[in-house]
């Protein structure tokens, strides 16, 4: 009995895997660059390889099992000095260690701040123009709003786009977060679903986050930028906070005005590096791997898919102000998920 039960959950960790190695695969299909809402991931001709290691126990031969058997019974104590020790890591005590991933090249996944699924191909196509015309009072609100933030920021930075880039990446990562979590706690009140908006805002955070680690490879900050960090950090957090419970549209709006003076500024970052005037050096190793980029990138080839996610984000911050323009609420209209 005991070993058809065993076989039993053989065979089923067994589909496990295969479902896992299934999902984790992502097609290097260049058809893919943003995925709609309605398009399937391709699981052909997979990019990355997974395997991961506590499944791979299972298909062990019997010696393996023994010995792994005979390491899992180790006690806590003996596995907390062996790390101590540097013998071997906690993770093997608590089970929680990272699957083994390679790259399509054969080495090994460097990061593990992302995984390879969440890597895409930025939409380069995407009208970096297009501006939402300011109507009614709010919206002439907003962007009066954006255009008197954007004096004080010239006056700061002025051409120093390198800097300027990284500085306001740490702000630009703060609203999807604030409206994601705003959102998130709604749901839990009113148990309702949020039609997806939750996701596709903390996706944008995450977005604008990679931003700031790819601008903070180029561009150290030194001490007063770190200090202006953290105060403009603690005044924006809240202030959006506050906006964002009072009206969703008018910070949606905010937002999508700022993503708009994104694109610009980004517009004259990559007119420098074409001048010359910035040194159009390699692209870093993280933007390489998160965009899909070749690898003889360079800080061109970085600003311009920046800027295009710049301009998703724009198009999805209008789209949900004009949401609630209509006056309804943004689980009633599909969010636009992996839009970037
Ligand atoms: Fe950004
Ligand atoms: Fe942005």
């Amino acid at each position: 009995m005991n070993r058809l039960l065993s076989a039993r959950s053989l065979i089923r960790k067994g589909l496990l895997l295969q479902t896992q190695t299934r999902n984790f695969t992502i097609s290097s299909s260049s058809a893919i660059t943003r995925p709609l809402v309605s398009e399937t991931i391709l699981l052909e001709n997979s990019r990355y390889s997974f395997l991961s290691s506590s499944s791979s126990r299972y298909f062990s031969s019997v010696a393996d099992q023994k010995k792994e058997s005979k390491e899992e019974n180790k006690s806590t104590h003996e596995v907390l000095n062996d790390a101590k020790e540097g013998k071997s890591v906690v993770s093997s005590y608590w089970g929680v260690s990272r699957p083994s991933l390679t790259k399509e090249d054969g080495t090994e996944w460097p990061w593990n701040c992302f995984m390879p699924w969440e890597t895409y191909r930025a939409d380069l196509s995407i009208d970096l123009n297009k501006h939402h015309v300011p109507k009614t009072f709010l919206d002439k609100f907003a962007y009066r709003t954006v255009k008197l933030l954007r004096i004080p920021t010239d006056i700061f930075f002025q051409r120093r786009y390198g800097c300027r880039a990284m500085m306001l990446e740490t702000v630009a990562a703060v609203p999807g977060m604030v409206g994601g979590m705003l959102l998130h706690l709604r749901s839990l009140r009113r148990f309702q679903q949020s039609g997806g908006w939750i996701k596709a805002l903390l996706e944008e955070a995450e977005n604008e986050r990679m931003h700031l680690m790819t601008m903070v490879e180029l561009v150290k900050p030194n001490w007063y930028e770190r200090a202006l960090v953290l105060t403009v950090q603690g005044v924006f957090f809240n202030a959006f906070f506050v906006l964002y419970i009072i009206s969703p549209k008018l910070a949606h709006r905010i937002v999508g005005y700022l993503e708009e003076e994104a694109v610009h500024s980004y517009t004259e970052y990559l007119k420098d590096i074409e001048t010359g005037a910035i040194e159009n050096v390699p692209a870093p190793a993280i933007a390489i791997d998160y965009w899909r980029l070749p690898k003889d990138a360079t800080l061109k080839d970085v600003v311009m898919v920046i800027r295009a996610d710049e301009a998703h984000h724009r198009d999805v911050n209008h789209f949900a102000s004009d949401i609630h323009f209509q006056g309804k609420e943004l689980r009633e209209a599909p969010a636009p998920l992996g839009y970037h």
